[in-house]
């Protein structure tokens, strides 16, 4: 574990180290009270109130293709260390994690790039935990405490970047295949028919797989697409 750097208040613990990310090592994890600019994926706002646990992590492959999978390798390890807590607990792909089919934790990975190149990637994580209620974001949500489980902040960021690290080296050595195992155990929804959104026109199907790439394989009237970004209404 790398060394962390905390706030009780900051905009977002994913600029902050995208901000930096030349002068802090590999592994530095930085995390927040609460977040005054908290993001999601597509561009959207996540509420960062007192009570959740917001934390990044900034990682430096030395040599890997494999950058996204580290996305879906943290979803992986957030589903591990919850499911002990709580075990109606799953992945909704790419990386979201659900309780009770509600939506408990959310990632936001960024690129920070330099001269053309990769530098770092920062992989930003929202978890509901100690919320006693949650504002209205369009979909349903819950928390830990919501779902009658107290838990301690520290010791559950701990216990999911042990995961996290624990399949490291692997996933950048080989990439999604390294963890499609145990990623594909608790990813419920295959033969469901879904609706996936990337900001583009909406494409609707029955979920096939996860393939050993990490993308999802989708039959559509007009035959299976590959999708390797994008959200899944179910
Ligand atoms: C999503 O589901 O849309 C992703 C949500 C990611 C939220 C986390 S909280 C810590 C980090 N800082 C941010 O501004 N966003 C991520």
């Amino acid at each position: 574990m790398g060394p962390i750097i905390h706030f009780e208040e900051i905009d977002s613990t994913n600029n902050y180290l995208k901000a930096n990310c030349a002068s802090l090592r590999h592994g530095t994890i930085v995390t927040a009270d609460r977040q005054t600019a908290g993001r999601g994926r597509f561009n959207r706002k996540w509420e960062s109130q007192e009570g959740g646990l917001y934390f990044s992590v900034l990682i430096k492959p030395q040599h890997t293709d494999f950058w996204p999978n580290f996305t879906q390798l943290m979803g992986l390890s957030l589903c591990r260390a919850i499911e002990k807590l709580y075990p109606h607990t799953c992945l909704k792909w790419p990386n979201d994690v659900l309780a009770d089919g509600k939506k408990l934790c959310g990632i936001l990975s960024e690129g920070v790039l330099s001269g053309g190149r990769l530098e770092g990637m920062v992989i930003g994580t929202g978890i509901n935990v100690g919320q006693k209620s949650l504002p209205d974001v369009g979909q349903p949500a819950t928390s830990l405490y919501m779902l009658g489980i107290q838990a301690d902040k520290q010791t559950l960021m701990q216990d999911v970047m042990n995961y996290f690290w624990q399949d490291y080296p692997s996933v950048e050595e080989c990439g999604f295949a390294a963890i499609c195992e145990p990623y594909r155990e608790r990813f419920p929804f295959r033969g469901k028919k879904i609706t996936v959104k990337n900001g583009e026109k909406p494409l609707f199907g029955t979920v096939q797989d996860v393939s050993s790439r990490g993308t999802l394989v989708l039959a559509t009237e007009s035959g299976p697409e590959e999708i390797y970004i994008g959200d899944l209404i179910v």
